[in-house]
């Protein structure tokens, strides 16, 4: 007779499926997808003026058109059941709602959203909202964008327009996308909109700002929510994986996942720990000594809202092994000749494992992985088809360090990947392709990717099918 589990140690073979409620989906961002800015009405964003920068982009390209997704929204929506894809994570486009930024609103650009919200639940597609991925105001840029304190009231009227519209429909709400990219790319090192470089002090004063607003908007949306809601926010996940499962090793790459030692954005303890702990870590404050800002009462209050999960966009990791002598984290470089995407970013399936369990152990939320997948090249091959085996074997590997996680009890809800279709790649522009489904960008044809199909079939079994 077989004992009932609980009762005796499951064996070493034995795999937890994923939860039943798992949330499967895909996701995709406004102004990589949408096209159309100014036809309708709506206003400029940085990324409509950042494009227009002589070598901004590396192929010249802009999101005027892109998958033009705004007048094929619902053959977007039709593909998505076709793909038996039940969540999609998509975000809004301020300046198309509130052409200025802030004072009246284009119902045109509401409309949009509010009929794509519909469209989605006719198809069984739950919505998942992002607020904010990078398209940003062009008009209030003029006013000082993020470094201006009074982003915070702005980015809270929006979300009052938004949530008002759209909020009894909506599964789940992240305010910001990646504000190290934001903040990062776009204002320190120039490489997105609106391509500035800024020193560091007013880099993080801008951080600072963005995410005071994000904690005013996880309070509009719980004051004024017509349902209850789940909200969180979407940081870039940079997790470090240790060399080997020796506990030294495990340690150094926990430290090293929540310290970098260098005057750096891409540190996810100086955006989380804010959000969740309500103050600014202190190893990586003693490394940025006085380009820290400092806060006003109630600030970090304000940026402490609860939250309801950690999402993460994690794509790699760092290898990191321990000092032999201090204990101390040293980075080791990724093997000779490991797998790269097209980006050159390494293949480390370990960090959807490493992530959640250290987000997780560190943050003690739920995770959500936001975002997860590969950019490629594919085209089309001369039976019509697209066969892109590598982003099956990517998201296999990955799927499968998360599965780890899940097993070993890790709380994970959700996997969004990135993304639905190819897509405007920011500076890379349409050279690089992430989509399950690829896209024609002269003719807007979508031709579902081998990995499209074979990701439909992995939601249709919860997950079983990574075991074969
Ligand atoms: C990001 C954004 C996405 C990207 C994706 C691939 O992480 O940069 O959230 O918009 O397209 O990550 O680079």
């Amino acid at each position: 007779m077989v004992k009932a589990v609980g009762v005796c140690p499951l064996p070493y073979w034995f795999k937890m499926p994923f939860p039943n409620n798992f949330q499967w989906g895909v996701a995709t961002a406004s102004y990589q997808i949408e096209g159309a800015p100014y036809k309708v009405g709506g206003g400029r964003s940085v990324w409509d003026m950042f494009c227009e920068r002589p070598g901004a982009i590396n192929d010249n390209s802009n999101g005027d058109v892109a998958c033009d997704h705004y007048n094929r929204y619902k053959e977007d929506c039709a593909m998505m059941k076709e793909l038996g894809v039940p969540n999609y994570r998509l975000s809004i486009s301020w300046p198309r709602v509130i052409p200025n930024g802030v004072g009246s609103i284009d119902p045109k650009g509401l409309a949009f959203y509010d009929q794509l919200l519909d469209e989605l639940l006719e198809n069984g597609v739950q919505p998942h909202v992002t607020l904010f991925h990078w398209d940003f105001p062009y008009e209030l840029y003029l006013k000082g964008g993020w470094l201006n304190r009074d982003s915070v009231e702005w980015f809270a009227d929006y979300t009052q327009i938004i949530v008002d519209k759209l909020s009894d429909r909506v599964a789940s709400w992240m305010t910001l996308n990646e504000p190290q990219c934001f903040v990062g790319l776009g204002l320190q090192s120039a490489l997105h909109a609106p391509g500035d470089k800024l020193n560091f002090k007013e880099v993080l004063l801008a951080g600072h700002h963005a995410m005071m607003a994000h904690g005013r908007a996880v309070q509009v949306i719980r004051a004024r929510s017509s349902k209850p809601s789940r909200v969180g926010w979407a940081p870039v996940g940079a997790p470090c994986i240790p060399v080997s499962e020796s506990e030294a090793d495990i340690a150094a790459a926990r430290q090293a996942t929540f310290c970098t030692p260098w005057k750096t954005v891409w540190s996810n303890a100086w955006w989380n720990d804010p959000v969740f702990f309500g103050k600014y870590p202190e190893a990586e404050s003693a490394v940025f000594g006085s380009d820290v800002p400092e806060p006003k009462a109630g600030d970090m209050e304000l940026i402490c809202q609860p939250l309801d999960f950690y999402g993460a966009n994690i794509y790699n990791g760092q290898m990191i092994k321990a000092d032999a002598d201090t204990g101390k984290p040293v980075e080791v470089p990724h093997h000779l000749g490991i797998g790269r995407t097209v980006y050159h970013w390494p293949v480390t399936p370990d960090a959807l494992y490493w992530g959640a369990r250290f987000f997780h152990e560190r943050y003690g939320k739920p995770i959500v992985i936001t975002e997860n997948g590969i950019g490629l090249s594919d085209w089309v091959a001369l039976d019509g088809k697209v066969h892109d085996p590598q982003r099956i074997d990517f998201l296999t590997r990955y799927i499968g360090g998360l599965e780890r996680a899940i097993n070993e009890g890790i709380d994970v809800e959700g996997y969004f990947q990135w993304s639905l279709m190819d897509n405007f790649e920011w500076y890379e522009g349409y050279r690089f392709r992430f989509g399950l489904v690829h896209v024609n960008y002269q003719t807007q044809e979508r031709i579902p990717k081998d990995s499209a199909y074979w990701y439909r079939d992995l939601i249709a079994s919860n997950g079983a099918l990574l075991r074969g």
